[in-house]
Parts: structure tokens; sequence; C-alpha cells
């Protein structure tokens, strides 16, 4: 057992009596050194740098991008190389990749490792059809030499560290991760990441955490679990009964980063209005510069209910903001319900690196000529 993920384990133990876990602890992927023992789940849709600055803030020790499609990245499609953009204040990230060849898997895994990520993260659990029948994603937990081959290309064509995330296995019940997770270690997977939910079971019924308990037992790197951490109470619980090195919290910092702060620090105070405003327009801001306003319009609108849902703004003020055309129509109808809010947004722009100075550039140069 490697000395960082035997310290977690004995650390887990020590705290199994008492089950209070400092979610504040550090802890390693190989040579990175991760702050936090709360990791923001990669979430196709959501996972923007704004989501991901924000979550560093309240919080989480390492954050991820969405899912980037290798053969987008291979075919130096715009959109695909903009997923690529790394913020001077996201890291430890993750960059996740999908796909089934091994070779254009550790040409995309170069590429990102070229625009900063300090991991590569494999994804193995994307139940999503148009993911799938391309061979890609949770389909490759039933091909354990294929998926092996790819991780080992990816381990081999980079220096950062090489993580995958994988579900439980393909059909309801299966305990493929258990025979897989193993091999990929094995291949040079340096963390795996567990959602121990199937294919099959997409986002219904519960993820079953003895599965990631079993998997802790079996192999020699950190693991992180994924599914259904939405409080520190639930956060504390799998990873004493686990021995996981981290939890992983996707849907419940949708619209939520105070849950972060809450699963982390145990702050539990619910935000003011001003607050929920001020983090939603500065949300709305980052997102328009990253994603021009056209984009960033149209994504935006699933994030007004989460943000201002919870009971925090009345039901018809969301339908209010998802008519609108603009953003700039948006920021104003929130400023006008929290005034307050402005004060709060200025506070925060002063105190976060802002514009194109969180923008590297990207390394388009190097691979430019295939
Ligand atoms: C909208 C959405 C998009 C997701 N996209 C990805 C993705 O791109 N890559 C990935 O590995 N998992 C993805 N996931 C799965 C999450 O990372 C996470 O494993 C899952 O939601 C369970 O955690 P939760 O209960 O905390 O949400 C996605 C989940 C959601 C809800």
């Amino acid at each position: 057992m490697v000395a960082a993920n035997r310290d977690v384990v004995n650390t887990c133990q020590y705290h199994r009596q008492t089950m209070k876990i400092d979610l504040r602890e550090s802890w390693f992927i190989r040579d990175v050194e991760i702050p936090t023992r709360l990791v923001l789940a990669p979430m196709a849709g959501v996972s923007v740098q704004a989501f991901r600055r924000q979550g560093r803030r309240f919080g989480a020790g390492l954050v991820c991008s969405e899912m980037v499609s290798c053969a987008g990245i291979e075919h130096r499609n715009e959109k695909t190389l903009g997923y690529l953009r790394v913020a001077s204040d996201e890291h430890p990230l993750a960059i996740q990749i999908f796909g089934s060849e091994p070779r254009t898997m550790a040409d995309a895994a170069r590429m990102v490792e070229a625009a900063g990520a300090d991991l590569v993260d494999i994804n193995f659990g994307c139940p999503v059809r148009k993911v799938t029948k391309t061979g890609a994603g949770a389909t490759l937990l039933d091909e354990p030499a294929r998926a092996a081959a790819i991780v080992e290309a990816v381990a081999n064509a980079v220096d950062v560290p090489v993580s995958v995330k994988m579900r439980r296995g393909l059909r309801d019940g299966s305990r493929t991760c258990l025979e897989v997770g193993p091999q990929l270690v094995d291949a040079g997977a340096a963390t795996l990441t567990l959602h121990p939910r199937s294919a099959q079971q997409m986002y219904t019924g519960t993820a079953d955490h003895s599965l990631t308990a079993e998997l802790v037992a079996l192999v020699d790197v950190p693991v992180i679990a994924s599914g259904d951490v939405t409080s520190r109470a639930k956060a504390q619980t799998v990873l004493a009964t686990t021995a996981a090195a981290a939890v992983m919290v996707g849907r419940g910092a949708q619209g939520n980063p105070w849950a972060l702060r809450e699963i982390v620090d145990g702050d539990d105070a619910e935000p003011t209005r001003e607050e929920v405003v001020a983090e939603l327009v500065l949300f709305i801001r980052e997102t328009v510069r990253e994603l021009g306003e056209r984009r960033a319009s149209g994504f935006l609108k699933k994030f007004y209910g989460w943000y201002l849902g919870r009971g925090r703004f009345p039901r018809p003020f969301k339908q209010e903001l998802v008519v609108l055309d603009t953003t700039d129509e948006v920021e104003r109808l929130l400023l006008a319900a929290a005034p307050g809010a402005l004060q709060l947004i200025e506070q925060l722009e002063a105190e976060l690196p802002g514009g194109d100075e969180v923008l590297l550039d990207l390394p388009i140069s190097i691979y430019g000529g295939g």
C-alpha cells in the first residue's frame, strides 16, 4: 500500500470511532496536493470555469472540467478546445477526457497536460447513449483490456497523474468496478473515483457505497467516493465507512456553493438573499466572459432555478428571469430584487483575479501541425 493511501486509511480508522473526520485535511494524488477532502464533480453542461472557480472558493480541494471529447480535441474543434482553458485560481484541476481509442486518448491527454491541468481524468462512467454507442464512457467497463490499454497509453503520454472515474458497472447489481478497478491501477491510474450506481440506473435509486469500501480495500491508490453526498453528515459517514480519501459532490452544489462550505467547515448558515444574488450575478458575468453572450444566455437558464429555489425567492421570480433575452436584463432584475448585492459583488470582484488574466494561453501552436 502506498504511503499516502495508508495515511488516509489510518486517519479514517482513527476517526472512525468519533465520526469526526476533518474535511480540511490535505491529501495527495501522487505528488499533487489536494488541500481538502472534497472534490467538485465533473458535470457536462455545468462545470464551466465559473463553477469550478466558485467551487474552489467555497472549499473544494479539487475541481474537474466536464468531459471533453478526445475526437473533438483531435479535430481541433473550437468549442472543444474552449474546454481546455484553465484559470490561474482553479488549481488543482482535473480535465476529463472521453474516447475509445488509446492513441487518440493519449494525444488528447498531451493537450490537456499542456493546457495546464494538474490531472488527466478518464471517463469510464458516462451512461448516455450518445457517448456509449461510440464505445466510450461506461461501456469500457465491459471491455477491461481496452480500458486498461487506454489508461496505459494516457499514463505513458503525460507526466501528470492520471485518474479514472467509473460507475459500478453497466447493469443493475453489477460489481464490475471491483474487477476492473485494480486492473486500471496496474495500468497506471493514480486514483479512482467510483460512482456506485450502474449505467442502467442513470441517476435513479441510491449510490451503494459499500462497493466503494470494497474498492478501497482492493487498491493501493486513493479512492474518491461519488454519489448522493449533499451534507457534512453524509460526507463524514461515507468517509468513515469506506475509508475513501475524499468525497465528490455534484448535484448538491448546483446553484448551491454554500453546501460545499457546510460540508467542509460545518458552517450551515443559510445565505442571505443578497449573497445568493451576488454569487449568481458573478457567475453570470464570468460565464458570459467564458462562453460569449449568445451561448451563455441559454446555458445559464437552468442555474436561475437552482440558485433561486430552495425557498430563497418566490417561484414566479424564476419564471420572469428565464423568459428574458439578455443576461443584462437578468442582472438588472436580480439587483432590483436585492439591491444590497451590488456591494458584495464589488467586494468579490475586487478579491478575485478578473478578466483575461485568469485565462492562460492554449497550447494549440505546439500541436497545430498534428
Ligand atoms: C448534469 C450532470 C452531468 C454530469 N456529467 C458528468 C461528466 O461529464 N463526467 C463524469 O464523469 N460524470 C458526470 N456526471 C456524474 C457526476 O460527476 C457524479 O458522479 C454524479 O452526479 C453522482 O454524484 P452526485 O450525487 O453528487 O450528483 C454528471 C452528473 C450530472 C447530474
